[in-house]
């Protein structure tokens, strides 16, 4: 009930009455403001890393322009067309993150931009990401990438990218955040959702990619042994089969989700959903016959990764230059395992297999990387 404003002045002194108005209208219109703007699921829970406190903001004045949500801007992913990235490190919100890569990085998106140029290479941060300013110094290394028409910044929201995919309410629980391993258990379910919306083709961003992929029929995996899938490369249809195998990926992910296991929800994840449909309890089977399984098809080692995560000397000692090229011959891309491999520098223009790829499949980011990869 509204007290009459006869009665309330009996009350109140006249500037409490004005005081009392005014919050009682500030208090509406913040309801107001807050249920039109807000489109953040009401049981969804933060992690301050990946939310964006510009995020209703397209007006950014003076300050660093941010990238533009995958979603929302005019040039979207291309369906079965599209090759994707994922960053997923975690930026402390409010640091204004600028958008920044190391050479590898760089050089995964050019090699994968130059051999497929009829697809859309989309790199997607996790975290709020800003590009620099007009007047700050440039970036060599992105520029040498903004020089490809095929390469697209962008960054997501992860409740947003999960909203409508199987996998939204438990995004919204925040069982992920709880993870030891949230950089690679998100990029782990990242690919999952980009594969899910869109189809296409998954890289992680320490490849280089050696050929084209474009005739590739979508719909595989690949083997880095004779028993074990990796998910640094994954590629499924956006329609039909690939749809429904990208729906089983997020379910088995978020059934038997453990954020203190590394690889459950990537390559172990693989390997339970291949024998699912490949009807089968062995991937060494599977691999061995390098099966077809209803059109997903699984790859041996030689296509993705010739060099086994124990062997990653041998792209970047001269020693093995020649037997390394030798093994990668017939390899669409070379995973170089970061996990393991980060700490290495690479020199630009040494004689190894690294060198080598670098000069031929990323020639532009060779030549801005400066001295060391
Ligand atoms: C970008 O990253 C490179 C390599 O990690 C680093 O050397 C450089 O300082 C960074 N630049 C900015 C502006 O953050
Ligand atoms: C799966 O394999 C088992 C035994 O290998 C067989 O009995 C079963 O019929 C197969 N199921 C399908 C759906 O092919
Ligand atoms: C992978 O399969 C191809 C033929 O499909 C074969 O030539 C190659 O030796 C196999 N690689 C491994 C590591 O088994
Ligand atoms: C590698 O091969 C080239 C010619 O193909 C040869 O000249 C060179 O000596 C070889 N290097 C090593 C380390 O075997």
């Amino acid at each position: 009930m509204f007290l009459t404003h006869t009665k309330l002045s009996g009350f109140f002194p006249i500037y409490l009455q004005r005081l009392l108005f005014c919050l009682i209208a500030i208090g509406i219109m913040m309801l107001f403001v807050a249920s039109t703007t807000d489109d953040r699921p009401r049981n969804f829970k933060p992690f301050p890393c990946y939310m964006d406190p510009d995020d209703h903001n397209t007006d950014t004045g003076d300050g660093p322009i941010r990238l533009q949500d995958v979603l929302r801007a005019y040039i979207k992913p291309a369906p079965g067309k599209t090759i994707f990235f994922h960053e997923t490190r975690c930026h402390p919100p409010g640091s204004k993150y600028i958008m920044n890569l190391t050479a590898r990085q760089a050089c995964s998106i050019e090699s994968a931009a130059l051999h497929n140029p009829n697809f859309q290479v989309f790199v997607l941060f996790a975290s709020p990401t800003y590009l620099p300013k007009a007047e700050d110094p440039k970036l060599p290394l992105i520029e040498a990438l903004q020089s490809y028409k095929n390469v697209h910044f962008r960054q997501l929201n992860i409740w947003r990218y999960a909203k409508g995919t199987p996998i939204e309410d438990w995004v919204n629980k925040g069982d992920l955040f709880e993870s030891s391993f949230l950089t690679e258990h998100a990029s782990d379910l990242m690919r999952l959702m980009s594969l899910y919306r869109y189809g296409g083709i998954y890289m992680d961003i320490d490849v280089v990619v050696l050929r084209s992929m474009e005739n590739l029929p979508l719909n595989y995996v690949g083997a880095e042994d004779s028993e074990t899938l990796c998910n640094a490369v994954l590629s499924l249809e956006p329609k039909g089969k690939g749809h429904e195998i990208a729906e089983l990926f997020l379910r088995e992910f978020q059934q038997h989700f453990n954020g203190q296991l590394y690889t459950n929800n990537g390559p172990s994840l693989m390997g339970r959903v291949t024998k699912k449909i490949c009807n089968s309890t062995s991937i060494k089977d599977i691999v061995a016959a390098s099966r077809n399984c209803n059109g997903f098809k699984v790859f041996n080692s030689t296509v993705f990764y010739p060099i086994p995560w124990p062997a990653w000397r041998r792209f970047v000692e001269p020693q093995y230059l020649n037997d390394t090229l030798a093994t990668t011959k017939d390899s669409y891309l070379v995973h170089l395992w970061n996990k393991v491999s980060f700490e290495e520098r690479i020199k630009v223009g040494e004689n190894t297999a690294y060198g080598k790829f670098a000069h031929d499949h990323c020639p532009k980011v060779n030549a801005a990387a400066g001295e060391y990869f």
